[in-house]
């Protein structure tokens, strides 16, 4: 129950514009910096750099929310660009992550389309691969729409499919042969359209993801759920799924001694390194998530 309240009160917060505007002026606060990787390029790719160094790829994500004008939109694609950039410039290990939204999908559908193929085209320049994050329902088939687009002229591209929403096989089976991160899904969805109860995102998400490893597709699971991770690896080993075709994924911050012994037992492990001044959406969201987030977070903010 306290639970329920808790995640309405941080969903809530993060979807408010004004705490959004207000916190990009504060810089990253109330231990914010333990889940996201600084506020410029420079910040992330050092965190990036050291993660390298432990064995760990990285995929970085440039924090952007509400955007609303072709300008904006068109400023973050910039940005991403501008991302690639300085990844190939350090030499750094990372691959991207994106969001239609931040690209103008509320916009115009093509414009966005756009703005994506002048990323890919930089991406492909710089032998990179860049992910679209799977937003909210109302997203979902515009983004897929747009991933079949883009997937007739570049091979650098891949999307994310969320195990909570009924037609999540589906989706996986159309898309045999796309690199996939499969998820359980962070949005509130209604009953309509997603599972509800936990068993049962958790059912769905091991159908697809063996699904997904069995069409010989390669498969991102990007989970911090230990009991899912067992259940990949058992799998894997019975049904000789190549090492090579499959990677571990988590989020900056979370269960950092797991991503290091997945590392050792010879698991390819890529982290999501958010950064950027719009952290408080983001970080709201992972609050939401797990209400023990707080006291983790509440540790960096007396660690400061
Ligand atoms: P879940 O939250 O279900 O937890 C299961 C169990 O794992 C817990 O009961 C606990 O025992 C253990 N556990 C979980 N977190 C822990 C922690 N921090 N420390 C210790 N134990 C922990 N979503 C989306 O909708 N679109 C997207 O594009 C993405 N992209 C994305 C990328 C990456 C790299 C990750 C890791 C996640 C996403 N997500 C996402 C978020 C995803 O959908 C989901 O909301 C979260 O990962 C939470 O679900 P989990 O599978 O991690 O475990």
């Amino acid at each position: 129950m306290l639970a329920e309240v808790s995640k309405n009160v941080f969903l809530y917060a993060s979807q408010n514009k004004l705490f959004n505007k207000g916190a990009k002026k504060w810089g990253l606060k109330l231990g914010a910096s333990q889940v996201v990787a600084g506020v410029t390029i420079e910040s992330a790719i050092k965190k990036v750099r050291e993660l390298n160094q432990k064995g760990i790829v990285c995929t970085l994500d440039h924090l952007g929310e509400f955007i609303s004008s072709k300008e904006e939109a068109t400023e973050a694609a910039a940005y991403n660009i501008k991302t690639l950039k300085a990844i190939a410039a350090s030499g750094v290990n990372s691959n991207l992550s994106v969001k239609m939204t931040q690209l103008g999908l509320d916009i115009d559908l093509d414009f966005c389309l756009n703005n994506m193929r002048r990323i890919l085209d930089v991406a492909k320049e710089t032998n990179n691969f860049v992910r679209i994050d799977m937003e909210d329902y109302a997203h979902c088939q515009m983004t897929l729409d747009i991933l079949r687009e883009l997937r007739k002229t570049y091979d650098n591209v891949g999307t994310v499919i969320q195990s909570y929403l009924f037609r999540a096989e589906q989706d996986v089976k159309d898309l045999r042969g796309i690199p996939l991160r499969l998820v359980k899904g962070a949005y509130k969805e209604s009953s309509e359209v997603a599972y509800q109860e936990k068993e049962k995102i958790d059912e769905n998400y091991m159908n697809i993801i063996k699904e997904h490893l069995l069409s010989g597709s390669y498969t991102a699971i990007a989970s911090h759920d230990h009991k899912i991770i067992a259940k990949v690896k058992e799998f894997a080993k019975q049904h000789n799924i190549p090492s090579n075709q499959f990677e571990f994924q988590m989020l900056y911050g979370f269960r950092k001694e797991m991503q290091l012994s997945l590392v050792q037992e010879g698991y390819k492990m890529r982290v999501y390194v958010p950064f950027g001044d719009d952290w408080f959406g983001y970080f709201m969201r992972r609050l939401a998530e797990r209400p023990q987030n707080v006291t983790f977070a509440l540790k960096g903010f007396f660690s400061k």
